[in-house]
Order: structure tokens, then C-alpha cells, then sequence
């Protein structure tokens, strides 16, 4: 299938239409995947881009290649010291934050019978926690940079429900839950909070999990354009989300699924 897929990394410069320059954006889980995707977007179009991730190596390889406006600092987001840490020092180094992207997330497929606690509590804590924690402890330091945009990554998971995806489910809606009451508790402070919700992308976490066979069944059986979207599509809506085109939209959910939750499954 991969000579069907548009080289959409290959489209016009997104930094033509968008600016985002004197923004300073954190984005998680980007070392790899579309946070990765989102921080050369944001770094095309101007902001300047602290993004954090597990994977050191990957981490520091990204941001060594993008040079001037980019920095990488270790970081689990399930740890809230770490958070701490990571918004005064980003302050320290660039005066503010005003866009946060709570990007990282992880996979697992099982039944709702076969899923250890631990995994449920392990996928809790990345997916759900990680989101609440980036927003709990950025909020405050984009209401004293005098407003912000926050995007958090939920799924078509967070939307209805996918066989053998219980616990990253239950992550996602939490998300997309998590997301609206952020909207309507900070938009007096000019803080614009939405939710993205992907179909089934092209990236090393369905790669792992899913392996050839599958991803070829969701692209011609459950996406409408019969493709895996690219993990850059992704950014660009981020991009979008992030800067001042979507000035007005707050405390709701961007689609971007291929059509994937336009089939009513017959
Ligand atoms: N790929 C898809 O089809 C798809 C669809 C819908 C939603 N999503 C969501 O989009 C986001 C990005 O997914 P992706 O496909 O690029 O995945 P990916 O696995 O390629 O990238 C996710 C990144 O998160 C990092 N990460 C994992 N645990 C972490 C932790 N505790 N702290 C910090 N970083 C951590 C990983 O190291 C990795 O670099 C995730 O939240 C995912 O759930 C993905």
C-alpha cells in the first residue's frame, strides 16, 4: 500500500499560512511519531520547542538536527516533580509558555479479561495522568504568560469503542473528558484547551502493535480514504490548534480519522 500514500511531509510549507513565531511550545512523547512530526512543524513555522520524551537517543538526535529553538529534555510525564522542574526551567530559559502539546501516549491491545491491572494502571498513567499532570502544572504559567493553547491527544478511542483497545479506551476518554472541563475552567484566562482524535496512523506505535497484516485491514476496511493517515497530517492540525487561526475553538474534539468514525461498521 505504502506507493498509494501521498508524500504529504512534501506539501507547501505550512509556515506560508501559520505563524507561531514568539511562541514557546512544550510538546511530550516526541522523539518519535507525530510529536515529532509536531515539533518540526512548530519549529518551521517559528516557536520555539522544549520537547520531552523517554527515549533519550531518539530525543537528542531530533533536536541536534534542528538546532537553533529546539530543546530536548529527558521526561516521564507521569512524574510531577519532573513537571515541576520542566516549567521552571522553560520559563527560566525563554520568559513563557504558551503552547503545550500533551503528545505522549502508549498502546496495548488485549480484552477487557486478559488485561493485567498493571497495564490498565500503566496505560492510566502515561495517557491520562501524564495529560492531567502537563495541564495541571502548565495552566498557571500560561495564565501568567496571559493566555495559551493547550492540545491534548485523544483517539477515535476516545470517541467509541475499538475490540480489545478496554484500557487505551478508557485513557482516551478520559482525555477527551479532561479536556472540556480545562476548557471552560481557564477561558476567562484566554487558555484554549481541545482534543485531537486520530484514526490509524502511520508511526512506530501502530508499527509495533499491529504489524503489516492489520494495518492493511484498517486502511482498506475501516478507513473511508483506504489509507493509514502520515503522522505529518497529524501536526499540521496541531499546528493549527496551536496558533492564532483557531482563536475561537476551544473545549472540542478535532476529528482526523480518514473517515474511520464516518462507518457505521457495516
Ligand atoms: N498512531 C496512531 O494510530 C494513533 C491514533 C490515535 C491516537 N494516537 C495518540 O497519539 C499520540 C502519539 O502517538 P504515536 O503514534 O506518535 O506514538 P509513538 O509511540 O510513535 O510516540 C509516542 C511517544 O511517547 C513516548 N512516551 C511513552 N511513554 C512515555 C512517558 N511515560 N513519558 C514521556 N514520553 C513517553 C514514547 O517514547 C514515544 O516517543 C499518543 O498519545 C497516541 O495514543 C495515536
Amino acid at each position: 500500500m505504502s506507493e498509494e500514500i501521498p508524500n504529504t511531509s512534501a506539501l507547501t510549507s505550512v509556515a506560508d499560512n501559520v505563524s507561531l513565531a514568539g511562541k514557546v511550545a512544550i510538546v511530550t512523547g516526541a522523539a518519535r511519531g507525530m510529536g515529532a512530526c509536531t515539533v518540526r512543524r512548530f519549529h518551521e513555522c517559528g516557536a520555539t520547542v522544549v520537547f520531552t520524551d523517554i527515549l533519550d537517543d531518539d530525543g537528542k538526535a531530533l533536536a541536534d538536527e534542528l538546532g537553533d529553538r529546539v530543546a530536548f529534555i529527558h521526561h516521564d510525564v507521569a512524574d510531577e516533580s519532573g513537571w515541576v522542574d520542566l516549567v521552571v526551567e522553560t520559563e527560566r530559559q525563554h520568559g513563557h509558555i504558551d503552547v503545550l502539546v500533551n503528545n505522549a501516549g502508549i498502546l496495548k491491545f488485549n480484552s477487557i479479561v486478559d488485561t493485567p491491572l498493571e497495564e490498565l494502571q500503566l496505560l492510566l498513567n502515561v495517557n491520562l495522568i501524564g495529560t492531567f499532570l502537563g495541564m495541571k502544572h502548565v495552566i498557571p504559567a500560561m495564565k501568567r504568560a496571559g493566555g495559551g493553547s493547550i492540545v491534548n491527544l485523544s483517539s477515535t478511542e476516545g470517541l467509541g469503542g475499538t475490540l480489545f483497545c478496554g484500557a487505551y479506551t478508557a485513557t482516551k476518554f478520559g482525555v477527551r473528558g479532561i479536556t472540556k472541563v480545562a476548557a471552560i475552567e481557564n477561558g476567562a484566562d484566554k487558555i484554549r484547551v481541545n482534543s485531537v482524535h486520530p484514526g490509524g496512523i502511520d508511526t512506530p506505535m501502530t508499527r509495533a502493535v499491529m504489524g503489516q497484516e492489520g494495518r492493511d485491514y484498517v486502511a482498506k476496511h475501516v478507513h473511508g480514504l483506504k489509507r493509514m493517515g502520515e503522522a505529518d497530517e497529524i501536526a499540521k492540525l496541531i499546528v493549527f490548534l496551536a496558533s492564532d487561526l483557531s482563536s475561537y475553538c476551544t473545549g472540542a474534539e478535532f476529528v482526523i480519522d480518514g473517515g474511520a468514525t464516518a462507518n457505521a461498521g457495516f
